[in-house]
């Protein structure tokens, strides 16, 4: 026999023991719930590639958030699919005043008052060339997509958003958007700022949700290069110098060490986002039998929280609710 004073397995014995020792949980409170919105009435289609996932009509949408609420979801981040024929280079539809988007950000608000509600602000849903800024001669301009960025997160807290959610990686647009939401008295809608958003390859089932793959080129001269950490931390630095409230490090699970990283670094609330490649992979994997679906869905976001993150985004977040409730 081994004399050993320390043995780690002790306190792996019982499941009892194991439950006290352990050091990090999921709560149903950590959770935004993505969904996606269409024009029309009385449909709900399902993802290809996200089973279980679908675009709703404002209608049906209404119809859902009552389950989303009774399984203890307190926030949603909406995304809107518009037909190509509502889109244009500047986006113009995210500002129309009764569009899809703002419609139903609004009668949201006034049915489910206590949901928190996170918005996306890009120009990408309404683009015709698919990219999340103005594009001239091919390439994304910056400070002419902030503008509009600006406008469009200032209709959407009139709408009554909770949660700005800029997902478009232009230089300097949390600083104005800032600006321009305190200008018209809504100093109390918060920024969550995509600070670490990556050029991934995990959003694939995401663009097929909104129909909005880039019509050419890709997403590099935007967003991060994969290979890249100190340049999370100087996006960091300038989100928390221009204002936000809560910063995102997305894609996350193969980003844990930038959660990480985020999280060490600024005393703000850090979110994760499980992106739809994400959940797309693990659902594949167990509709074939490889993995258990429910195990390895819930290891994927425990490592999130283990790694940093306070809030997760999460396709999964009604699956968890589920099992968490159990
Ligand atoms: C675009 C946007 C993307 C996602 C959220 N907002 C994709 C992209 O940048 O092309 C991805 C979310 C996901 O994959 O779940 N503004």
């Amino acid at each position: 026999m081994q004399i050993l004073n320390r043995r780690p397995r002790r306190n792996r014995a019982t499941g009892a023991i194991r439950a006290m020792v352990q050091e990090n949980t999921l709560s149903v409170n950590d959770f935004i719930f993505p969904m996606f919105v269409q024009e029309g009435t009385g449909a709900k289609v399902e993802i290809k590639s996200m089973p279980g996932i679908y675009r709703f009509t404002l209608d049906m949408l209404l119809e859902e958030l009552k389950e989303v609420q009774s399984l203890g979801i307190k926030s949603i981040c909406l995304f809107p699919n518009y037909p190509e024929s509502k889109k244009d280079k500047y986006g113009s539809e995210s500002l129309v005043s009764d569009t899809l988007y703002l419609k139903a950000l609004s009668q949201i608000k006034s049915k489910f008052p206590d949901l928190v509600i996170m918005t996306d602000v890009a120009l990408d849903p309404y683009s015709s060339d698919g990219h999340d800024g103005i594009v001239e001669n091919g390439k994304i301009v910056n400070d002419e997509t902030v503008e509009i960025l600006v406008k469009m997160s200032i209709a959407q807290a009139k709408a009554g958003a909770d949660i700005i959610g800029p997902s478009d990686m232009m230089d300097g647009r949390i600083g104005a958007i800032r600006k321009g939401l305190d200008a018209e008295g809504f100093t109390d809608v918060s920024i969550m700022a995509y600070t670490a958003k990556y050029a991934s390859a995990f959003y694939g089932p995401f663009r097929d949700a909104l129909e909005s793959a880039p019509k050419f080129g890709d997403k590099k001269t935007y967003q991060m290069n994969p290979a890249n950490i100190k340049e999370a931390i100087l996006e960091a630095e300038l989100d928390f110098a221009e204002g936000a409230d809560i910063m995102m490090v997305k894609p996350a699970f193969s980003y844990l060490d930038v959660i990480k990283a985020l999280k060490e670094n600024f005393n703000i609330p850090i979110s994760a986002y499980n992106v739809s490649g994400e959940y797309a992979m693990i659902k594949a994997a167990a509709q074939n039998g490889w993995i258990d679906g429910d195990k390895a869905m819930m290891e994927m976001l425990l490592s999130m929280k283990r790694a940093g993150a306070d809030i997760i985004l999460s396709y999964f977040a009604k699956e968890v609710a589920v099992l968490l409730n159990e």
